[in-house]
Protein backbone atom coordinates (compact mmCIF):
# COMPACT_ATOMS: atom_id res chain seq x y z
CA UNK A 1 0.00 0.00 0.00
CA UNK A 2 2.87 2.13 0.75
CA UNK A 3 3.88 4.39 -2.32
CA UNK A 4 7.49 4.73 -2.98
CA UNK A 5 9.71 7.81 -3.74
CA UNK A 6 13.07 6.80 -4.60
CA UNK A 7 13.57 3.79 -2.65
CA UNK A 8 11.96 5.07 0.79
CA UNK A 9 8.35 4.44 1.78
CA UNK A 10 6.80 7.95 2.07
CA UNK A 11 5.95 8.37 5.88
CA UNK A 12 2.03 9.08 6.89
CA UNK A 13 4.15 12.85 7.22
CA UNK A 14 4.90 13.69 4.38
CA UNK A 15 1.52 12.04 2.68
CA UNK A 16 -0.44 14.71 4.63
CA UNK A 17 1.81 17.69 3.97
CA UNK A 18 1.59 16.64 0.23
CA UNK A 19 -2.38 16.74 0.93
CA UNK A 20 -1.72 20.52 2.86
CA UNK A 21 -1.88 19.32 5.87
CA UNK A 22 -0.45 21.90 8.42
CA UNK A 23 1.35 19.70 10.53
CA UNK A 24 1.79 22.10 13.28
CA UNK A 25 -2.04 22.55 13.59
CA UNK A 26 -3.33 18.81 13.50
CA UNK A 27 -6.34 18.49 15.93
CA UNK A 28 -5.28 17.71 19.35
CA UNK A 29 -7.63 14.86 19.80
CA UNK A 30 -9.18 13.00 17.07
CA UNK A 31 -12.36 10.58 18.86
CA UNK A 32 -13.91 7.97 16.42
CA UNK A 33 -17.21 6.26 16.19
CA UNK A 34 -16.35 3.32 14.32
CA UNK A 35 -19.56 2.35 13.05
CA UNK A 36 -20.43 0.28 9.65
CA UNK A 37 -18.79 -3.11 10.21
CA UNK A 38 -22.22 -5.28 10.02
CA UNK A 39 -23.64 -3.77 6.80
CA UNK A 40 -19.80 -3.85 5.28
CA UNK A 41 -20.24 -7.66 6.53
CA UNK A 42 -23.52 -8.34 5.17
CA UNK A 43 -23.26 -6.34 2.03
CA UNK A 44 -20.38 -9.65 1.23
CA UNK A 45 -22.58 -12.06 2.47
CA UNK A 46 -21.07 -12.65 5.45
CA UNK A 47 -21.39 -12.65 9.12
CA UNK A 48 -21.38 -9.54 11.52
CA UNK A 49 -18.70 -10.91 13.43
CA UNK A 50 -16.42 -10.69 10.53
CA UNK A 51 -17.09 -7.43 9.90
CA UNK A 52 -16.56 -6.63 13.36
CA UNK A 53 -12.85 -8.30 12.28
CA UNK A 54 -12.03 -6.82 9.74
CA UNK A 55 -12.98 -3.10 11.70
CA UNK A 56 -10.19 -4.59 14.43
CA UNK A 57 -7.77 -4.39 11.38
CA UNK A 58 -9.18 -1.18 10.45
CA UNK A 59 -8.34 -0.12 13.85
CA UNK A 60 -5.13 -1.00 14.46
CA UNK A 61 -3.70 0.41 11.47
CA UNK A 62 -5.22 3.87 11.88
CA UNK A 63 -3.71 3.68 15.69
CA UNK A 64 -0.52 3.20 14.28
CA UNK A 65 -1.09 6.09 11.54
CA UNK A 66 -2.36 8.92 14.49
CA UNK A 67 0.64 7.36 16.68
CA UNK A 68 3.10 8.33 13.58
CA UNK A 69 1.68 11.80 12.62
CA UNK A 70 1.66 12.78 15.82
CA UNK A 71 -1.61 13.51 17.04
CA UNK A 72 -1.67 13.23 20.74
CA UNK A 73 -4.70 11.38 21.67
CA UNK A 74 -7.19 9.33 20.38
CA UNK A 75 -10.44 7.86 21.66
CA UNK A 76 -12.66 5.26 19.99
CA UNK A 77 -15.95 3.95 20.63
CA UNK A 78 -15.85 -0.01 20.64
CA UNK A 79 -18.81 -0.94 22.91
CA UNK A 80 -21.94 1.62 23.58
CA UNK A 81 -23.94 0.62 26.61
CA UNK A 82 -26.45 0.39 24.40
CA UNK A 83 -24.81 -2.43 22.66
CA UNK A 84 -26.35 -5.23 25.06
CA UNK A 85 -29.43 -4.91 23.24
CA UNK A 86 -28.08 -6.72 20.22
CA UNK A 87 -28.08 -10.32 20.14
CA UNK A 88 -26.20 -12.61 22.84
CA UNK A 89 -23.74 -14.01 19.78
CA UNK A 90 -22.31 -10.45 19.13
CA UNK A 91 -22.12 -9.48 21.88
CA UNK A 92 -20.34 -12.55 23.12
CA UNK A 93 -18.06 -12.67 19.97
CA UNK A 94 -17.41 -8.68 20.39
CA UNK A 95 -16.39 -9.29 24.01
CA UNK A 96 -13.64 -11.81 22.87
CA UNK A 97 -12.89 -10.59 19.87
CA UNK A 98 -11.81 -7.05 22.08
CA UNK A 99 -10.14 -8.74 24.56
CA UNK A 100 -7.81 -11.08 22.20
CA UNK A 101 -6.85 -7.45 20.38
CA UNK A 102 -6.24 -6.26 24.08
CA UNK A 103 -3.81 -8.82 24.58
CA UNK A 104 -2.03 -9.35 20.97
CA UNK A 105 -2.08 -5.62 19.84
CA UNK A 106 -0.30 -4.80 24.26
CA UNK A 107 3.14 -5.43 22.54
CA UNK A 108 2.72 -3.13 19.00
CA UNK A 109 1.23 -0.50 21.57
CA UNK A 110 4.04 -0.47 24.08
CA UNK A 111 6.58 -0.56 21.59
CA UNK A 112 4.75 2.33 19.71
CA UNK A 113 4.89 4.31 22.74
CA UNK A 114 1.11 4.16 22.97
CA UNK A 115 -0.46 4.98 26.36
CA UNK A 116 -3.76 2.54 26.67
CA UNK A 117 -6.86 4.36 28.72
CA UNK A 118 -10.00 3.08 29.25
CA UNK A 119 -13.76 5.10 29.83
CA UNK A 120 -17.12 3.02 30.55
CA UNK A 121 -18.36 0.89 33.51
CA UNK A 122 -16.04 -1.50 33.45
CA UNK A 123 -17.78 -3.32 36.34
CA UNK A 124 -20.06 -4.69 33.44
CA UNK A 125 -17.36 -6.21 31.16
CA UNK A 126 -16.46 -9.82 31.38
CA UNK A 127 -13.16 -10.74 33.56
CA UNK A 128 -11.11 -11.93 30.75
CA UNK A 129 -11.41 -8.67 28.83
CA UNK A 130 -11.10 -6.72 32.52
CA UNK A 131 -7.72 -7.89 32.75
CA UNK A 132 -6.63 -7.42 29.71
CA UNK A 133 -7.59 -3.91 29.59
CA UNK A 134 -6.11 -3.27 33.16
CA UNK A 135 -3.10 -5.45 31.82
CA UNK A 136 -2.95 -2.89 29.11
CA UNK A 137 -3.16 0.41 30.64
CA UNK A 138 -1.00 -0.52 33.69
CA UNK A 139 2.03 -1.54 31.11
CA UNK A 140 1.74 1.04 28.75
CA UNK A 141 1.11 3.88 31.86
CA UNK A 142 4.63 5.64 31.74
CA UNK A 143 4.51 5.85 27.50
CA UNK A 144 4.32 8.99 26.13
CA UNK A 145 3.06 8.95 22.50
CA UNK A 146 -0.18 8.79 21.46
CA UNK A 147 -2.67 8.50 24.31
CA UNK A 148 -5.29 5.48 23.16
CA UNK A 149 -8.44 5.79 25.57
CA UNK A 150 -10.78 2.51 24.35
CA UNK A 151 -14.77 3.22 25.11
CA UNK A 152 -16.11 -0.05 26.18
CA UNK A 153 -19.77 -0.51 27.75
CA UNK A 154 -19.20 3.39 27.41
CA UNK A 155 -22.49 5.95 27.22
CA UNK A 156 -22.14 9.37 27.33
CA UNK A 157 -25.58 9.84 29.70
CA UNK A 158 -24.00 6.94 31.86
CA UNK A 159 -20.92 8.93 32.64
CA UNK A 160 -22.80 12.09 33.22
CA UNK A 161 -24.64 10.33 35.62
CA UNK A 162 -21.50 8.82 37.47
CA UNK A 163 -19.97 12.00 37.41
CA UNK A 164 -22.87 13.44 39.38
CA UNK A 165 -22.45 10.35 41.65
CA UNK A 166 -18.95 10.94 42.70
CA UNK A 167 -19.90 14.80 42.95
CA UNK A 168 -22.43 14.19 45.59
CA UNK A 169 -20.51 11.18 47.47
CA UNK A 170 -17.71 13.96 47.69
CA UNK A 171 -19.97 16.12 49.55
CA UNK A 172 -19.66 19.61 47.71
CA UNK A 173 -21.63 22.36 48.44
CA UNK A 174 -24.42 22.79 45.41
CA UNK A 175 -23.50 26.44 44.74
CA UNK A 176 -19.64 25.31 44.58
CA UNK A 177 -20.16 23.28 41.61
CA UNK A 178 -19.55 24.42 38.21
CA UNK A 179 -18.12 23.11 34.54
CA UNK A 180 -15.14 22.34 35.90
CA UNK A 181 -16.13 20.32 38.76
CA UNK A 182 -18.04 18.28 36.13
CA UNK A 183 -15.11 17.74 34.33
CA UNK A 184 -13.17 16.75 36.96
CA UNK A 185 -15.78 14.16 37.94
CA UNK A 186 -15.08 12.55 34.40
CA UNK A 187 -13.80 8.59 33.77
CA UNK A 188 -10.40 10.53 32.82
CA UNK A 189 -10.60 14.20 33.40
CA UNK A 190 -6.76 14.48 32.13
CA UNK A 191 -8.67 13.35 28.67
CA UNK A 192 -8.89 16.98 26.83
CA UNK A 193 -11.92 17.48 24.91
CA UNK A 194 -12.42 16.22 21.02
CA UNK A 195 -11.12 18.50 18.42
CA UNK A 196 -12.36 16.10 15.64
CA UNK A 197 -15.24 13.31 16.07
CA UNK A 198 -15.26 11.22 12.71
CA UNK A 199 -18.18 9.05 12.56
CA UNK A 200 -18.22 6.41 9.46
CA UNK A 201 -20.85 4.41 7.71
CA UNK A 202 -22.91 7.76 7.48
CA UNK A 203 -25.35 8.27 10.44
CA UNK A 204 -25.44 11.93 11.12
CA UNK A 205 -25.45 11.25 14.94
CA UNK A 206 -23.86 11.11 18.18
CA UNK A 207 -25.54 7.71 19.75
CA UNK A 208 -24.37 8.56 23.47
CA UNK A 209 -20.65 9.76 22.58
CA UNK A 210 -18.94 11.94 24.42
CA UNK A 211 -21.95 13.80 25.47
CA UNK A 212 -19.92 15.89 27.46
CA UNK A 213 -16.99 16.57 25.76
CA UNK A 214 -18.44 17.17 22.41
CA UNK A 215 -19.91 20.01 23.12
CA UNK A 216 -17.72 22.12 20.67
CA UNK A 217 -15.93 19.39 18.57
CA UNK A 218 -16.25 19.67 14.78
CA UNK A 219 -18.27 16.65 13.24
CA UNK A 220 -16.87 14.54 10.22
CA UNK A 221 -19.38 12.16 8.97
CA UNK A 222 -18.04 9.58 5.93
CA UNK A 223 -20.39 6.95 4.14
CA UNK A 224 -17.21 4.84 4.17
CA UNK A 225 -17.69 1.56 6.21
CA UNK A 226 -15.22 1.16 9.09
CA UNK A 227 -13.38 -1.66 7.96
CA UNK A 228 -12.73 0.23 4.70
CA UNK A 229 -11.43 3.29 6.52
CA UNK A 230 -7.50 3.86 5.32
CA UNK A 231 -4.90 6.04 5.76
CA UNK A 232 -6.16 8.13 2.96
CA UNK A 233 -9.87 8.49 4.60
CA UNK A 234 -7.80 9.55 7.78
CA UNK A 235 -6.07 12.68 6.01
CA UNK A 236 -9.21 13.63 4.39
CA UNK A 237 -10.84 14.16 7.43
CA UNK A 238 -7.89 16.05 9.36
CA UNK A 239 -7.97 18.20 5.82
CA UNK A 240 -11.49 18.74 5.84
CA UNK A 241 -11.40 19.69 10.07
CA UNK A 242 -7.82 22.37 9.23
CA UNK A 243 -10.88 24.49 6.96
CA UNK A 244 -13.23 24.66 9.76
CA UNK A 245 -13.59 27.79 11.53
CA UNK A 246 -14.23 26.94 14.91
CA UNK A 247 -16.30 30.10 16.44
CA UNK A 248 -17.03 28.60 19.97
CA UNK A 249 -19.43 31.23 20.05
CA UNK A 250 -17.63 34.07 19.54
CA UNK A 251 -16.49 35.64 16.14
CA UNK A 252 -13.59 34.21 13.97
CA UNK A 253 -10.40 35.42 14.37
CA UNK A 254 -8.98 38.23 11.84
C1 LIG B 1 -20.01 -0.65 14.73
O1 LIG B 1 -20.53 -1.35 13.66
C2 LIG B 1 -19.36 -1.54 15.75
C3 LIG B 1 -20.10 -1.65 17.01
C4 LIG B 1 -21.19 -1.04 17.32
C5 LIG B 1 -19.56 -2.58 17.97
P1 LIG B 1 -22.03 -1.87 13.66
O2 LIG B 1 -22.05 -3.27 14.15
O3 LIG B 1 -22.91 -0.92 14.38
O4 LIG B 1 -22.34 -1.84 12.11
P2 LIG B 1 -23.74 -1.49 11.44
O5 LIG B 1 -24.15 -0.13 11.91
O6 LIG B 1 -24.69 -2.55 11.87
O7 LIG B 1 -23.45 -1.51 9.98
C1 LIG C 1 -22.28 3.45 17.93
O1 LIG C 1 -22.74 2.72 16.85
C2 LIG C 1 -21.51 2.58 18.87
C3 LIG C 1 -20.20 2.13 18.39
C4 LIG C 1 -19.66 2.45 17.26
C5 LIG C 1 -19.47 1.28 19.30
P1 LIG C 1 -24.19 2.02 16.86
O2 LIG C 1 -24.26 1.28 15.61
O3 LIG C 1 -24.40 1.29 18.11
O4 LIG C 1 -25.15 3.30 16.84
P2 LIG C 1 -26.67 3.39 16.41
O5 LIG C 1 -27.39 2.26 17.08
O6 LIG C 1 -26.72 3.29 14.92
O7 LIG C 1 -27.10 4.75 16.88
MG1 LIG D 1 -24.02 0.68 13.77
Amino acid sequence: MSQRVGTKARTIREDAERLGIDLDRLPRHIAIIMDGNGRWAQRRGLGRLLGHREGYRALRSVLLHVAELGVPYLTVYAFSAENWRRPTEEVSGLMKLIERAARDELDVMHRNNVRVRFIGRMDGLPHGLRDAILQGVETTRGNTGVTFTLAINYGGRAEIVDAVRSIVASGVPPEAIDEETIRRHLYQPDLPDPDLMIRTAGEMRWSNFLIWQSAYCELYVTDVAWPDFSKDELLEAIHTFQHRVRKFGGVPEA
